[in-house]
């Protein structure tokens, strides 16, 4: 397999230890899961999305494992601004802050809360079951591209999370480009729903909720594949990347750095194992490969 040399690498305007990052939603809730990923070997790691109130989240069932992946609708729970705490034991740390709003105000709103305080900022436009946030608005270029130019005012690294729930996710893309994006991340969960046959009802509590895991990553594949040919700005790749193998193909399709999520679930140690298959003193550069894919 490719190897690549390690180093610290900036990536979308955030300086990062290796191109390895948790992705937002997975252990992102507490500053001590965010340090323990640190030092199990991310290079940079991203919040559970924070919004402009606290919120509870879906009723549940909220989780569910399936062939190839998980099903979850948590619908965006979390404390608001008081996740502000959290940030002491990862002070200094690679940490990019996930916010979400309704509208560009609100997406302004959160995200200075963590002005000066985090890495960068990833706006969550793709979460698919959430009425009136995420891929609700994130569906809608104009509406990327004004939260995105909100959010850019604070002069920090700002990436943008899209959904692959729309016919070309590069409009998305572009958008985000257009309204002075560092970075766009490809992709948040696929739409989807399981019935248990037992009770004749849709698993979730919310019905409709978001694959993710091995399932998905052919998906994004081939959205990190197309965004790399439609914008200019870095594409860090997202979905079911569980693998140095995977890390390498999603840097092929045009990743300069590859979000981890779903398979931190099963394997807590995962940052090491994928960073030890990865790198090696002798390796590629990450330059060659990344996009090498493209004819
Ligand atoms: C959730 O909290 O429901 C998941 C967040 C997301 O899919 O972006």
């Amino acid at each position: 397999m490719i190897r690549l040399n390690c180093g610290s690498v900036t990536v979308g305007g955030v300086r990062m230890d290796n191109h390895l990052i948790l992705a937002a939603g997975v252990l992102g809730t507490t500053g001590a899961s965010l340090a323990r990923i640190l030092s199990t070997g991310a290079g940079a790691v991203v919040t559970k999305s924070i919004g402009p109130f606290p919120h509870e989240g879906h009723p549940g069932p909220c989780f569910a494992e399936i062939n190839g992946g998980l099903i979850n609708a948590m619908g965006l729970p979390n404390p608001s601004k008081d996740f502000l705490t959290e940030l002491t034991p990862v002070s200094g740390k690679p940490v990019i802050a996930s916010v979400f709003g309704g509208n560009p105000a609100e997406f302004l709103e959160v995200a200075s809360w963590f002005s000066g305080r985090v890495s960068g900022i990833e706006l969550n436009l793709s979460c698919p079951h959430a009425e009136g946030y995420g891929a609700a608005i994130g569906n809608d270029p104009g509406m990327v591209e004004a939260c995105t130019k909100a959010v850019k005012s604070l002069g920090m690294p700002v990436w943008v999370k899209l959904t692959p729930n729309v016919t070309d996710i590069t409009e998305c893309g572009v958008a985000a480009e257009r309204g002075g994006a560092d970075g766009i991340v490809a992709i948040n969960t696929v739409k989807a729903m399981r019935i248990s046959t037992d009770l004749r009802r849709p698993v979730l509590g919310n019905r409709f909720g978001g694959l993710s895991g091995p399932a998905i990553f052919p998906i994004a594949v081939r959205c990190v594949y197309e965004l790399y040919e439609a914008c200019s700005i870095p594409v860090i790749g997202c979905g079911g990347v569980s693998s140095a193998h995977d890390v390498v193909e999603m840097m092929m399709a045009g990743a300069s750095a590859v979000q981890v999520g779903s398979a931190v679930i099963h394997d807590g140690d995962i940052f090491g194992s994928i960073r030890d298959a990865l790198y090696s003193p002798d390796g590629m550069r990450p330059e060659e490969i990344v996009g090498c894919a493209h004819g």
